[in-house]
């Protein structure tokens, strides 16, 4: 995997700006009229961590998948800042399971403004998002957005029983990045085309494209904890290690290893994980077993089969571009670099 430019198609980058651009003027709106009358710090963190630059994936995903089933309208970017509230949530309260300092560039909620502040404004955003979808997609919107969550939540926890255990699976990593993260993204596809009444099949669709979509995302995050420049992803490299996650290039490099490299890096997963150069020397010993781009072959994978997911749509007129449009922006997540 490289790290070089990885720009998005210009059809998708002009796309995607205007999109974020709207988001963004709605959530302000929005803001104001949830916020009169509340205390300004609580103001003040909210506008600290939703207006810096986040890549607004997910209700870019609402709205083309929404285009797709051929409904696009005012509400349609209300619907999705509920998914920009989410993730925000998610992020603000992940940040302090995984003690990250850095996020989006900037110090994180709990880092700059204390454990108590990243707690309420996450419970504030997943109280707003919540308020919104059953507000605009209905019962059944809320239904699968809260089965996302509570998904979420258990590949969280997961997560924290595989912390530091060499021996855990590929089986598990899978199970774990689908659910805390695949199966959030998968929902703002389903959403987006339930909103638009789609037919069953459409959604369906949908939702598969961004089930191994979200499985991609996660892949190719925890490749940029190796291999990602922190001014340009904005976060931290190393602190997956640090946190003791035994992500995909460790259990490639674990699985190839001859029985010396193996111990080699399961001492380093038990040692001092702090260390800078026990960082480096596992680093070394993924590269030495070809862990980064087997990786990355994973990824590359699990768009393919995103991509495939939305075939159904092939012979369709109506809203293709928009189509066209999610297959780049699965290139996207492949090849990005922040
Ligand atoms: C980060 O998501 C969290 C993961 C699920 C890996 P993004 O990379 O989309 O973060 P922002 O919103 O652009 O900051
Ligand atoms: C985040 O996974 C998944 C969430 C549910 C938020 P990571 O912990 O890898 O995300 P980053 O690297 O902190 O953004
Ligand atoms: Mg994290
Ligand atoms: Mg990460």
């Amino acid at each position: 995997m490289t790290t070089t430019d990885t720009a998005p198609p210009s059809d998708l980058r002009r796309v995607a700006a205007t999109v974020a651009a709207r988001i963004e003027t709605v959530m302000r709106t929005d803001l104001e009229t949830a916020l009169a009358d509340s205390d300004p710090l609580l103001v003040e963190v909210l506008h600290y961590t939703l207006f810096n630059g986040g890549k607004r994936i997910r209700p870019l995903l609402t709205v083309l998948c929404s285009r797709c089933c051929g409904r696009d309208d005012e509400t349609l970017y209300l619907l999705a800042t509920a998914f920009e509230y989410l993730h925000v949530a998610t992020l603000v309260h992940d940040d302090v399971i995984d003690n990250a300092e850095k996020r989006r560039g900037q110090a994180t909620v709990a880092a700059r403004y204390g454990m108590p502040a990243a707690i309420l404004v996450g419970d504030w955003l997943h109280a707003r998002s919540m308020h919104l979808i059953g507000q605009l997609a209905g019962a059944e919107g809320l239904k699968i957005f809260c089965h996302a969550t509570a998904s979420m939540v258990n590949g969280e926890f997961e997560q924290l029983r595989a912390i530091g255990d060499s021996n855990a699976t590929q089986q598990q990593y899978f199970k774990v990045i689908r659910q805390k993260t695949g199966n959030l993204i998968a929902s703002t596809c389903a959403i987006g085309a339930l909103f638009a009444g789609a037919t069953t099949t459409q959604r369906q669709a949908l939702a598969t494209y961004g089930d191994h979509l979200g499985a991609a995302f996660q892949v190719v995050d925890d490749l940029l904890d190796f291999l990602g420049d922190p001014r340009t992803t904005g976060k931290k490299t190393g602190n997956d290690f640090i946190e003791g996650k035994i992500t995909l290039p460790v259990l490639f490099a674990l699985s190839t290893a001859n029985a010396v490299d193996r111990q080699a890096i399961e001492k380093l997963i038990r040692g001092d994980r702090t260390q800078p150069e026990a960082y480096n020397r596992l680093h070394a010993l993924i590269e030495g077993q070809n862990g980064f781009n087997t990786a990355a072959g994973t990824a590359q994978q699990l768009v393919a089969s995103a991509i495939n997911a939305l075939a159904i749509f092939s012979e369709t007129a109506q809203g293709q571009e928009n189509v066209v449009l999610l297959k780049e922006l699965a290139g996207y997540v492949l090849a990005r670099n922040k």
